[in-house]
C-alpha cells in the first residue's frame, strides 16, 4: 500500500473559500480503512465549524462528514471490511467494547466518539498532507477529498445495491433527526410536536414524528420558504417568528392547550433552547436540543422551567449506534419506509463545492450532494 495523491477541497482559513489542492493521503494504519469517496453531502455543522469563531482555528483542514464510498484498502487487523465494499462514514464511531458501547444506553463511544482536534483517534496524527505539511481532518471523516482514511469503527458496510448518491444523507443529518424523534424523544401517537428550524435535521424530526402518528407538527422557521418544504415531511402548522407579533412560545402554548409534548431545537442557537423549553408543556414536556451553536455555546434557563417537570436533553447523531443501528435505517430506506431523496435539493460536481457552502449560508438548500470525479 502506498500513499495516494489526489484532489481535496482544502480550507486554508476561517470562512475562506475551499481550494481544490493535490493532497497526499497516507495508507490506512492498523484498524483503519482508506475509502474512495463517491458522494458527500454538506451538513450545517461543516459550515459552522468552518466559519465560526467559537471553535479553535484548525487550518488547513478538509471538511465533510456525510459521505458514501468504496473501500480502497484496509489497514492491519481489519477483518470487517475488504477492498470494494460499499460504506457510509459516521462522525461518531462505535468500538463495540467500551462502557458506552456495551451499555445499551448511549452512543457516546469513549474510544471513537466525536473527534474535535482534527486528528485520527488512534495516533493523534493526520493522514493528509500537502508537500509534507499536515492537513487537519474534520470529525475523523474529511470526505471533501477523493480519498480519505477513517477508523474502521467509523464506517458502516452497506449493500452494493444501495444508491451511494442518496445514502450519504444517512451519515448525519437525516439519521440525527429521525433518531431524535424515535430513540431520544420516543414520540408517541397523537402527540403535539414543535420543531425549531426546518433544515434537513428539523424536517427529519418532522418525518419521524409523522411516522409515529403525531397529530400536530408545528414547524418554526424564519425562512418562509420552509413551509412548503415542511409540508412534504409532515409539518402541519408553520410559524414564522417574524410574523406572529407575540413570542412564539405563547402561540405554541395557545394552540396546544399549554404547550407541546415535545420540542426540538434544530437551529444551532442556544437562546432557542429556552424558547423551546417554554414551548413544551409542564409535567411531561421534553425538549431535545440537536443544534451546534455558532456563537455562545453556553445555555441559561429559568430554573422554574425544570421544577415544573420539563426535561431538557441533547443528542449527537440521534442516539444511534452506527454499526448496530444504521443498517436497519438503510433497510427502511430501501423499502421506501423513510424519505431520504426528497432532502436533496442540489447535485453538484466536486469542483463546485464552494457553491454548496454559499447555498447553505443563504438558506437556499436542504442538502447539496457533491459528486466526486468518477475516474
Ligand atoms: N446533534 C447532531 O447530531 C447534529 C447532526 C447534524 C446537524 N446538527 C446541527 O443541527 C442544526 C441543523 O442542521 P441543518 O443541517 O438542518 O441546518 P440548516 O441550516 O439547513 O437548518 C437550520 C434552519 O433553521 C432556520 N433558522 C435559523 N435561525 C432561526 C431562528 N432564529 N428562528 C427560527 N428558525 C431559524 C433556518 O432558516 C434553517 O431552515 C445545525 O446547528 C447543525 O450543526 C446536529
Ligand atoms: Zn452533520
Ligand atoms: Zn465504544
Amino acid at each position: 500500500m502506498s500513499t495516494i495523491t489526489c484532489k481535496a477541497a482544502v480550507a486554508w482559513g476561517r470562512g475562506e473559500a475551499m481550494v481544490i489542492e493535490e493532497v497526499e493521503v497516507d495508507p490506512p494504519q492498523p484498524m483503519e480503512i482508506r475509502i474512495k469517496v463517491v458522494c458527500t453531502s454538506l451538513c450545517r455543522s461543516d459550515v459552522t465549524q468552518w466559519e465560526s469563531e467559537a471553535f479553535a482555528p484548525l487550518f488547513p483542514r478538509i471538511f465533510g462528514h456525510e459521505a458514501s464510498g468504496i473501500v480502497e484498502s484496509i489497514g492491519e487487523g481489519v477483518t470487517e471490511f475488504k477492498q470494494g465494499d460499499h460504506v457510509i462514514t459516521v462522525f461518531t464511531g462505535e468500538c463495540m467494547t467500551c462502557k458506552h458501547c456495551t451499555s445499551g444506553k448511549s452512543n457516546m463511544c469513549q474510544v471513537l466518539g466525536m473527534e474535535r482536534r482534527g486528528l485520527m483517534h488512534s495516533d493523534q496524527k493526520t493522514r493528509f498532507s500537502i508537500k509534507g505539511k499536515p492537513v487537519y481532518h474534520y470529525c475523523a471523516v474529511s470526505s471533501f477529498s477523493e480519498y480519505t482514511v477513517v477508523h474502521s469503527g467509523c464506517a458502516v458496510k452497506i449493500s452494493s445495491t444501495v444508491p451511494l448518491e442518496k445514502i450519504c444523507l444517512l451519515s448525519c443529518g437525516v439519521a440525527a433527526g429521525l433518531g431524535a424523534a424515535w430513540k431520544v424523544a420516543d414520540i408517541s401517537e397523537g402527540s403535539n410536536v414543535a420543531i425549531f428550524g426546518l433544515g434537513t435535521v428539523g424536517l427529519s424530526v418532522a418525518q419521524g414524528a409523522r411516522l409515529r402518528g403525531a397529530s400536530r407538527i408545528i414547524g418554526i422557521d424564519t425562512n418562509p420558504e420552509k413551509y412548503e418544504k415542511g409540508k412534504a415531511f409532515g409539518v402541519t402548522d408553520f410559524i414564522n417568528p417574524a410574523d406572529c407579533g407575540e413570542p412564539v412560545q405563547q402561540v405554541i402554548k395557545r394552540i396546544t392547550d399549554g404547550g407541546a409534548d415535545y420540542s426540538f431545537e434544530c437551529i444551532g442557537d442556544t437562546e432557542m433552547i429556552t424558547t423551546a423549553l417554554q414551548s413544551c408543556c409542564d409535567g411531561w414536556g421534553v425538549t431535545i436540543t440537536l443544534g451546534v451553536p455558532k456563537v455562545n455555546p453556553e445555555t441559561k434557563t429559568h430554573y422554574g422551567l425544570l421544577l415544573s417537570g420539563k426535561t431538557l436533553k441533547g443528542t449527537l447523531f440521534g442516539g444511534w449506534k452506527p454499526k448496530s443501528d444504521l443498517p436497519s435505517l438503510v433497510d427502511m430506506y430501501m423499502k421506501k419506509e423513510i424519505q431520504v431523496d426528497e432532502f436533496i435539493t442540489h447535485n453538484l460536481a466536486f469542483e463546485d463545492i464552494n457553491n454548496a457552502f454559499e447555498l447553505m449560508r443563504e438558506g437556499k438548500c436542504l442538502r447539496c450532494v457533491i459528486h466526486m470525479p468518477k475516474k
